[in-house]
């Protein structure tokens, strides 16, 4: 049977997701909703028209939905939902201080996705990310393979972006990794990053290293300043999208994502950025690489900061 998946939130995000999934060719069906009345039709309208010149067969859908989950039986039947919706950072501020707001909105939809999707992999966007991925997982119920968030991939991204410029080297020459969470406790992964092929470390001095570490924790808030409207799209979407295909294709990629960690690296019960097997189910197995003393330490620490936040949304 043909494959669906639906983006809930239709601002630049969640617009540029349905795009990516929609010409990748892959699903039958992409439905994009929104509160916004006659916004996601719209977008639906315009992508379905550009079907002929970029040469795809998705049917792209959209959909107004209310605050009684009106519209929801719409996304009946999905593979995978994405959620994008929430606000989104204003400069200055970090992805912490949209906590309260998103978490009634993403507490809303996750609802709704449990109740008209039930047998989805949610993949959640929304910030801040670890802590609405928790959230999307407490308000479904669904297993917690089957909640995934999207973070790692783009701060990954992030960071080769950076050292290829940095080095003058095609990006496709560099592997880097980060985890831990997306935010101020973000692991960047140098002992894992080459340059074709070669360790980071034997590239670049350990100062320089470190000041496109701090480049990309900094990431994303650098494009929020210079947007002042809103935060990134490009990147992001690219991540999430690429996430929702491989739950699609069943492809068992390995990808830096949001997931719930039990035991591995001597973590348990909280979720977290780390390696993971990405498939049909959401997350097929958490992948635990070596890791330095050092970067070891600070996943820990990332995992405690993020175990904190997280037990405060269960009462959002
Ligand atoms: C960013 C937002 C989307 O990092 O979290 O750009």
């Amino acid at each position: 049977m043909g494959k669906k998946v639906t983006v809930v939130g239709a601002g630049f995000y969640g617009s540029t997701t349905a795009q990516r999934l929609a010409e990748y060719d892959v699903f039958d069906t992409v439905v994009i909703t929104d509160i916004v009345e006659g916004k996601p039709a719209g977008l639906a309208l315009d992508l379905n028209q550009s079907r002929a010149i970029e040469g795809f067969e998705t049917k792209v859908v959209g959909v107004t939905t209310g605050p009684n989950g009106e519209g929801y039986e719409s996304i009946e039947g999905s593979d995978v939902v994405v959620i994008t919706a929430g606000l989104p950072r204003k400069p200055g501020m970090s992805r912490m201080d949209l906590l309260e707001t998103n978490a009634k909105i993403v507490r809303q939809v996750a609802e709704n996705v449990a109740k008209y999707a039930p047998n989805a992999v949610v993949i959640v966007v929304s910030n801040p990310l670890d802590e609405m991925t928790a959230l999307a997982q407490l308000a479904t119920q669904f297993p917690k393979n089957r909640v995934l968030g999207q973070a790692g991939m783009l701060d990954t991204a992030r960071f080769s972006n950076f050292v290829a410029e940095a080095l003058n080297v095609p990006v496709a020459s560099v592997r880097t990794l980060t985890l831990g969470s997306h935010g101020d406790t973000m692991v960047p992964v140098p002992s894992k990053s080459t340059v074709n092929g070669k360790p980071l470390r034997e590239a670049m001095p350990a100062e320089q290293i470190e000041e496109l570490v701090v480049k990309t924790r900094n990431g994303g808030a650098e494009v929020v300043a210079l947007l002042k409207t809103g935060s990134a799209y490009y990147a992001p979407s690219a991540a999430a999208a690429r996430m929702a295909k491989a739950v699609a294709e069943d492809s068992g990629e390995v990808m830096p994502v949001c997931a719930w960690v039990d035991g591995e690296y001597g973590i348990s019960g909280v979720y977290l950025g780390v390696e993971a097997e990405i498939g049909a189910e959401g997350v097929k197995r958490v992948v635990e690489t070596d890791l330095d003393a050092d970067e070891r330490a600070s996943l820990l620490e990332a995992a405690e900061a993020v175990r904190a936040k997280q037990g405060d949304i269960s009462s959002m």
